[in-house]
């Protein structure tokens, strides 16, 4: 795989809703870094398994991703709990992840020439993925503020669920998730821990912001 050089890479971990993907895009567009939000790719395929389980083979899957394009991933039928619920669940299988692993390395390491480098948010990016990133950041909150932001997003979508309902289904994830054999998430060393339970999406930005300066102009 070809690799630039010379480019920033942030790597960002974290449970399901903390806030990661709206700061991630955050500091993506302000230091102009190509995003990837790599949970998007395990809903895509879920989504596909869901829609048409009688195809849904690896082979499928490989195909599927071949000519996958970030775009593909902005499809709002991708946001619903169904979908990420079957995700997390497609997410234990290793051959799925090695397929979708390929297409996250390129877009870490290979980005774009109009962009500085690359900000990928997800469950292994900070040790699997981008091991050497110049900054890791574990985006966390807890659990009850987490499910809020949940339930008022999917409010906002019309996809309606109580939300003891979006409440149970975060925990089930977030059990499946850190537990898990493969790839498990898990707040690495060496990444800087953000708790967004008491931030607004303004503070994050700000706190991360702090970081990412010390690192680029030390
Ligand atoms: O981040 P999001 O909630 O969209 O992710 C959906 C599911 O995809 C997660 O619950 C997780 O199981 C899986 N995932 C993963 N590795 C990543 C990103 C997401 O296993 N890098």
């Amino acid at each position: 795989m070809k690799k630039r050089k010379n480019i920033l890479k942030i790597a960002i971990d974290s449970p399901a809703a903390a806030g990661a993907g709206t700061l991630a895009k955050a500091i993506s567009k302000y230091y102009n870094l190509i995003y990837l939000d790599t949970g998007k790719a395990y809903r895509l395929i879920a989504f596909y398994k869901l829609k048409y389980p009688q195809k849904f083979t690896l082979k499928y899957i490989r195909g599927k991703i071949k000519n996958l394009k970030i775009k593909d991933l902005e499809n709002k039928k991708l946001l619903s709990d169904e979908v990420g619920t079957e995700a997390s669940k497609i997410a234990k299988n290793k051959n799925i992840r090695k397929l979708i692993y390929s297409f996250q390395m390129n877009y870490a390491y290979n980005p774009p020439k109009k962009y500085e480098g690359s900000c990928l948010d997800g469950r292994d990016i900070t040790y699997n993925i981008i091991p050497d990133a110049d900054l890791k950041f574990f985006v966390t909150a807890n659990v009850n503020t987490r499910a809020i932001r949940r339930y008022k997003e999917l409010k906002a979508l019309k996809k309606h669920q109580t939300f003891q309902e979006v409440l149970k289904s975060i925990k089930n994830r977030d059990k499946s998730d850190y537990s898990r054999k493969v790839s498990p998430l898990k707040k690495t060393k060496d990444s800087i821990l953000i708790n967004t339970t008491n931030l607004s999406k303004r503070a994050c930005f700000l706190k991360i912001k702090k970081y990412i300066d010390r690192k680029i102009y030390s």
